[in-house]
């Protein structure tokens, strides 16, 4: 059998210790694998070179993605379509593995439902993916705004100030709730809840009653005060799967508490930083689980499906359920987390 594996939409640690598990599983079942660059794009562009034995070697630490990533849509018009599976026939791909998140996922659904055999490895930092409990990357983004947060503290609280620290996280909070209550976070605002200005600087001007001289908020990106009824962006401009780029909320809310309380207030956006170097060892094994079951899926000819960890099992679902929602950070969580605001 011969594999198409390629990573697409936002790279997350442990992308390369998928493709090396895939490779290293799949060789051993006798399967060939070509490595597609830049996601999507090199099934339009026929850009593929193959995976080895050897193009696999030292992999399991190293962040990023050897094959490249691209937000492209091949879906997006009927041209690229028929471009898209001419090529896959031209090159003999009996199947593609496609690792990546709802975007990429969504393309493997469509694909398989037009008669290409597709198998999805979830993957985004956002832990977003609703038939997944988590997505490797996570871990790693977790571990990284944990750190950062240690490390505010020590210059926030020397400075008696208030410290906004925006974080990934478009429309589900998980990354600031797991980094938040890590590393011990007096606010935590996320996209699903909405927040409101006044109880804001009702938690900083609290703590201040009380002796704590310092705060520190972690904000994810996709998180909006309620009166703008809706996510603050960069700009305007859209993806080709329609996403607006997003930023600017920790700037503005670091602006309107000063504004409003008189408190010296400072953000850090801790951006693509969350996303890169090496994975955390659960990223590693967890990436390492899927890229063995993704390709054993396809030696078993089980195709349209993806795996998935529920509980502490790698199982499989179909790419259709996947895809369909949103997993946003579920309620008792941040009433765990809520009990430590203020
Ligand atoms: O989807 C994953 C993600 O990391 C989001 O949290 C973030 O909004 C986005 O990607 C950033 O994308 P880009 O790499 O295009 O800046």
């Amino acid at each position: 059998m011969y594999v198409g594996v390629l990573t697409g939409g936002g790279d997350c640690p442990g992308l390369n210790a998928v493709i090396r598990a895939v490779v290293r599983r799949g060789l051993q079942l006798g399967m060939k694998f070509a490595g597609i660059r830049d996601g999507w794009k090199g099934l339009l562009e026929l850009s593929v070179a193959p995976l080895t034995r050897e193009s696999i070697s030292g992999l399991l630490p190293r962040g990023g993605t050897i094959l490249g990533t691209s937000r492209t849509n091949p879906l997006k018009n009927k041209e690229d379509t028929e471009k898209l599976t001419t090529n896959i026939k031209k090159l003999g791909l009996d199947c593609i593995i496609a690792i990546g998140g709802d975007d990429t996922l969504g393309v493997a659904t469509k694909l398989y439902k037009m008669g290409i055999n597709t198998v999805g490895v979830p993957k985004t930092i956002d832990n977003d993916l609703s038939a997944t409990d988590f997505t490797f990357g996570f871990d790693t983004a977790v571990s990284i705004v944990t750190e950062a947060l240690d490390r505010l503290h020590t210059t926030t609280e020397a400075h008696h100030r208030v410290m906004v620290v925006e974080v990934m996280g478009r429309h589900a909070g998980w990354i600031a709730v797991y980094g938040g209550l890590a590393g011990g976070a007096d606010l935590i605002l996320i996209p699903e809840k909405p927040f409101n200005m006044d109880e804001v600087c009702g938690v900083v001007r609290k703590r201040r009653n009380e002796g704590k001289n310092f705060s520190i908020i972690v904000v994810a990106e996709g998180a909006y005060p309620e009166e703008a009824g809706g996510m603050i962006t960069k700009d305007t401009e859209l993806d080709a799967f329609g996403h607006v780029r997003l930023g600017g909320v920790g700037e503005f809310l670091a602006k309107e508490i000063e504004a409003r309380t008189g408190i010296e207030t400072r953000h850090v956006v801790l951006g693509h930083l969350q996303r890169g170097g090496s994975p955390t060892a659960f990223d590693r094994i967890l990436a390492t689980r899927y890229g063995v079951r993704a390709v054993e899926l396809a030696h078993e000819g089980k195709f349209g499906r993806m795996v998935a960890l529920r509980g502490n099992q790698i199982v499989d679902v179909s790419l259709e359920e996947a895809t369909g929602e949103t997993k946003t950070v579920n309620q008792e969580l941040y009433r765990i987390a809520s009990i430590f605001f203020g």
